[in-house]
C-alpha cells in the first residue's frame, strides 16, 4: 500500500526512530497519530511535525489505550518498546512487560478494530550469535542471548500468529544498530557524553578493538521502513535492515574523537565480560544479509563508518 494520504498510527512515535518516521509520513501527506508515554521519547523530537499530527500521551501497558484511537486507521507502525539490551539483574521483567505485553495489547486492539496492517521494529538480536555471518532472515534456529532479543522474537511470533489467525498482514524489520540525531542510547551517544564530561580519557566497555557490528543511519532506516511496507507482498514479511559492512568499537571511538576535534584521548578498555563482550547479552559480531529488502528495490545510501561519522556530527551539534 502506498503511504500517501493514509491514516497511520505510530506507537513510540516520539522516540528516536519513531519521530524521524513521523516526519517522513507527514511529508508524504499522511494523517499521523502518535501514541507515546514519553518514557524515553520527547515532544521536542516532534517539533517539525507537531502541528500536523495528533499526539496522544498514553501508556500502552493499559490494554484499552488504543481502542478509541485506532478507529479508521489503515496501518500501525509499532515501535514503542524498551530498546535497551543492557539491563541489570533485577530488571528481568522489563522486556516482558514493555515489549511482549505491549505488543499483545497492540495486536488485540487491532483485532478488535479490524485494522489489518502492522509494521514492527524488531532487531538483529533475535539471531543471538549465529554461526552464519552475514546472517540471512531464514537462518535458524534462532537462539537469542539477551532478554531483549528474546522478547522481540516473542513479539514476532505473536504478530505472525495474529496474521494467520485474524487475516492481518505484517512487515517485520530486523534492524542492525540504528544511529543518528535524536538517539538517546547506544555507543555513539555514550561516547559523545563521556567525552563531553572528560575530554582526555574515555572508558570503553569490552576488549580492544571491541564488537564488530553494522550501523545504519536513521535516514536509511526510515527510508527502508516506508519502502518495505509499500512493496512487501507477504502475509508476514521479515526483512533485515542494515548496511553491507560492519565497523568496530575502536573505529567508532576514533571517529567520535575526530568529530569532537579531540586528539590523543586515552581509551580505557574495561576488558568486558564473557570473552571481551561489552556486557552480558552483547553480540560480538553482527552483519545482516539484506538481499530481501534489496529485492524490493531499496538499498542503504551510507556504509557503517559514514553513518557513524554523520551521527557523531549530528549529536555533537546537539
Ligand atoms: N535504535 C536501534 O538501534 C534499534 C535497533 C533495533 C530495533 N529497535 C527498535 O525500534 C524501536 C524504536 O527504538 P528507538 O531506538 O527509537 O527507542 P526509543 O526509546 O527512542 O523509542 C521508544 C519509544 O517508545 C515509547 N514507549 C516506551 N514504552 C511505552 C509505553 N508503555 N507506552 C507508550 N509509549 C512507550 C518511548 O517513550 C519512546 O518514545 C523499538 O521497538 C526498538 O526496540 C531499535
Amino acid at each position: 500500500m502506498e503511504l500517501i494520504n493514509k491514516k497511520i498510527l505510530v506507537t513510540g512515535g516520539a522516540g528516536f526512530i519513531g519521530s524521524h518516521l513521523v516526519d517522513k509520513l507527514v511529508d508524504q501527506e499522511n494523517q499521523v497519530i502518535v501514541v507515546d508515554n514519553l518514557v524515553s521519547g520527547k515532544m521536542e523530537f516532534l517539533q517539525e511535525s507537531q502541528e500536523k499530527i495528533e499526539m496522544v500521551k498514553a501508556d500502552l501497558q493499559n490494554a484499552d489505550t488504543l481502542l478509541p484511537i485506532l478507529e479508521g486507521c489503515d496501518a500501525v507502525f509499532h515501535l514503542a518498546a524498551n530498546p535497551q539490551v543492557k539491563i541489570t539483574d533485577d530488571e528481568t521483567r522489563l522486556h516482558i512487560d514493555s515489549n511482549i505485553i505491549l505488543t499483545y495489547h497492540v495486536l488485540e486492539a487491532m483485532r478488535k478494530k479490524s485494522v489489518k496492517d502492522i509494521i514492527f521494529a524488531s532487531t538483529s538480536t533475535v539471531y543471538g550469535e549465529p554461526n552464519v555471518v552475514p546472517t540471512p532472515e531464514d537462518y535458524g534456529p534462532l537462539i537469542p542471548i539477551s532478554l531483549y532479543g528474546a522478547s522481540k522474537l516473542a513479539c514476532e511470533a505473536l504478530i505472525s500468529a495474529y496474521c494467520y489467525s485474524y487475516g492481518m498482514h505484517s512487515v517485520i524489520y530486523r534492524f542492525a544498530n540504528v544511529i543518528g540525531s535524536r538517539s538517546t542510547h547506544g555507543v555513539i551517544y555514550d561516547f559523545v557524553n563521556k567525552l563531553r564530561a572528560t575530554p582526555n580519557s574515555m572508558e570503553i566497555l569490552g576488549r580492544e578493538p571491541g564488537t564488530r557490528k553494522s550501523y545504519i543511519h536513521i535516514s536509511d532506516c526510515v527510508g527502508a521502513m516506508i519502502h518495505g511496507y509499500e512493496h512487501s507482498k507477504e502475509k508476514v514479511g521479515i526483512y533485515n535492515i542494515g548496511t553491507e559492512d560492519y565497523t568496530d568499537v575502536k573505529t567508532i571511538a576514533d571517529i567520535v574523537c575526530r568529530s569532537m576535534e579531540l586528539e590523543d584521548v586515552d581509551y580505557k578498555w574495561t576488558g568486558g565480560v564473557d570473552d571481551g563482550r561489552g556486557w552480558k547479552g552483547d553480540v560480538r559480531i553482527m552483519l545482516l544479509v539484506i538481499e530481501g529488502i534489496k529485492a524490493l528495490g531499496w538499498k542503504p545510501k551510507h556504509k557503517s563508518d559514514k553513518a557513524v561519522e554523520l551521527t557523531a556530527r549530528e549529536l555533537v551539534k546537539g
